[in-house]
């Protein structure tokens, strides 16, 4: 398979998933090979990052390719007033496949289809970030030892998260019960539920994150994400809503695992990270090989 765009967690299938997280697997064991040494990879970072940036170009790095690209749009043609559209064009003739963060929803469908390499969306405003579930969902089948039936907490921004959104569809074809864990302001939207009604399947939503803890395989916990409020004054009255401590991990199921996408603000109390449900440090790595697997399988390599 040559050419396919990964925008949308939609973009693959069931079956894809379960290839990708194959791959991650076989990258895990051996992730220095020299597979790309012959690919150039652009990276266009309109929005800041650490760990997809860093982790995507690591995994190029330890595949023996090449990197371009930017952190930081200031510094390039964006500031005297280039179109996207335009730019994407000419990355194209300098890369095999672009990697891009905006800020906009909608541009990396934008820019795949004005590419003629494949474009990988490392998230577009608050709608989708589909390599950052891909490394949930290797995180989730790696801790849990499968993906099916399970019961995922998504706790915090669910209004803003955008990977709360593309985890949700993902996970919706492994017959998940989902647990919405969210204030009023930040709720999950209605189009995601309407998505699961569709599918036929269950999810609770609460207010009170201890209520149905006990019955958790998975605490998906998210920042809620201050750049994407228009009023400060709510940011302030909802920032700090949901902080999971220590304590509150007694009672739950043995194999339970917290994950976070990271980075974390207050959400998560210090104390948590050295307790053996603590996943989210690993989940940042498992990102290296998740990756590796995404650009492998998109190029046609593996
Ligand atoms: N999880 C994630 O997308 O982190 P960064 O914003 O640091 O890339």
């Amino acid at each position: 398979m040559k050419n396919k765009s990964l925008v949308s967690i939609n973009d693959f299938s069931r079956e894809e998933f379960l290839r990708i997280l194959e791959l991650a697997s076989e990258f895990e064991k051996k992730p220095t090979q020299d597979i790309l040494k012959d690919y150039v990879i652009a990276t266009l970072f309109f929005e800041p990052s650490t760990r997809t940036r860093l982790s995507f170009e690591t995994a190029v790095s330890r595949l023996g390719g090449k990197i371009v690209g930017f952190s930081d749009s200031s510094s390039t043609s964006t500031s005297k007033g280039e179109t996207l559209r335009d730019s994407i064009r000419i990355v194209s003739n300098y890369s095999d496949l672009i990697v891009m963060r905006h800020p906009l929803e909608g541009t990396a469908r934008l820019a795949s289809e004005v590419a003629s390499v494949p474009i990988v969306n490392a998230g577009d405003g608050a709608n989708q970030h589909p390599t950052q579930t891909l490394l949930d969902m290797y995180s989730i089948w790696k801790t849990q030892g499968t993906l099916d039936n399970l019961n995922l907490f998504l706790v915090g921004d669910l209004k803003y998260g955008r990977t709360v959104h593309s985890l949700l569809m993902a996970m919706s074809e492994f017959n998940t019960t989902f647990y919405f864990i969210a204030p009023e302001e930040l709720k999950m939207p209605d189009e995601y539920k309407l998505y699961l009604d569709k599918k036929g399947l269950k999810y609770v939503e609460s207010k009170d994150f201890n209520e149905h803890l006990h019955e958790a395989d998975i605490v998906y916990m998210t920042r809620v994400q201050q750049e994407r409020f228009t009023d400060p004054i709510e940011y302030e009255r909802v920032k700090n809503v949901y902080i999971l401590q220590r304590s509150m991990l007694e009672g739950t199921k043995e194999n339970m695992k917290v994950l976070h996408p990271l980075p974390r603000v207050n959400e998560i109390a210090l104390d948590v990270d050295d307790s053996p449900q603590a996943y989210y440090f690993q989940q940042a790595l498992n990102g290296v090989y998740t990756r590796q697997a995404i650009i492998s399988y998109i190029l046609g390599l593996k």
